[in-house]
């Protein structure tokens, strides 16, 4: 029952957890993945995958999303350096910036400010990084990408008030535990998903503690193991 009242009626998603960054949001005939590298989850059935959307370039977050555009033929959505390259390797993708709102028939998309860097492992620069905001329904789902602490965050409270954050724990790339912890207070939203941590020894994170600071700011961290899913 603690998703309750999280579910606004009429419409119900499912957001499902497929290890690392990578998550699928379903909601009715449309299967959304985020930054599908599925290293962690390696038999998952992205057929009937409809949108594809990328916060960056590293090959931890692009994963399979070329080859599952190219098999399904979903649109992957990314910044227009990354949207250009997986165009120039066949697979379906519309370019963007930061900042514009893109609509769809399950609601709407604006691409936010990360702190890190894009590239490919070659090094040739994918634009910048980003952070990606859903609306679907009027709920507000944030998925910071790959970033720092930055006080874009203070902006996201105050503009966009999302009601789920899925925020990056591992450090040494990303935020740490305690500064993910402070980035959940600056967004405020009620509800806080980890992510990136413990998929590789450089990002190990203790995500009990990061539970129990997220639960002194009375909010919930909801630790989703890969293949979970939750209502929302
Ligand atoms: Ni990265
Ligand atoms: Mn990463």
């Amino acid at each position: 029952m603690k998703w309750a009242y999280l579910y606004t009626g009429g419409v119900k998603m499912k957001l499902t957890y497929l290890g690392h960054s990578a998550f699928e949001i379903l909601i009715n005939d449309s299967k959304i993945l985020i930054d599908p590298f599925l290293i962690c989850y390696p038999n998952y059935d992205y057929s009937g995958t409809t949108s594809i959307f990328l916060t960056h370039g590293h090959g931890d977050h692009l994963g399979s999303a070329i080859e599952i555009s190219k098999r399904t033929g979903a649109k992957i959505t990314a910044i227009y350096e990354l949207a250009n390259y997986c165009s120039s390797q066949k697979s379906n993708a519309e370019g963007i910036g930061l900042g514009n709102w893109l609509e769809y028939s399950w609601g709407k998309v604006i691409f936010l400010p990360a702190f890190h860097s894009s590239s490919l492992p070659d090094g040739e620069y994918m634009g910048c990084p980003a952070g990606i905001l859903f609306d679907i329904e009027g709920k507000k789902i944030f998925h910071a990408g790959d970033t720092c602490l930055n006080s874009e965050m203070k902006v996201l409270k105050e503009i966009f008030k999302p009601d789920i954050a899925i925020l990056p724990i591992g450090g040494t790339f990303t935020m740490d535990v305690e500064q993910a912890s402070i980035a959940a207070d600056w967004i405020g939203a009620k509800t806080v998903i980890p992510m990136h941590y413990n998929t590789f020894d450089a990002i190990s994170a203790d995500v009990n503690k990061f539970a129990k600071l997220i639960a002194d700011q009375d909010k919930h961290a909801e630790i989703m193991s890969v293949k979970n899913s939750i209502d929302i």
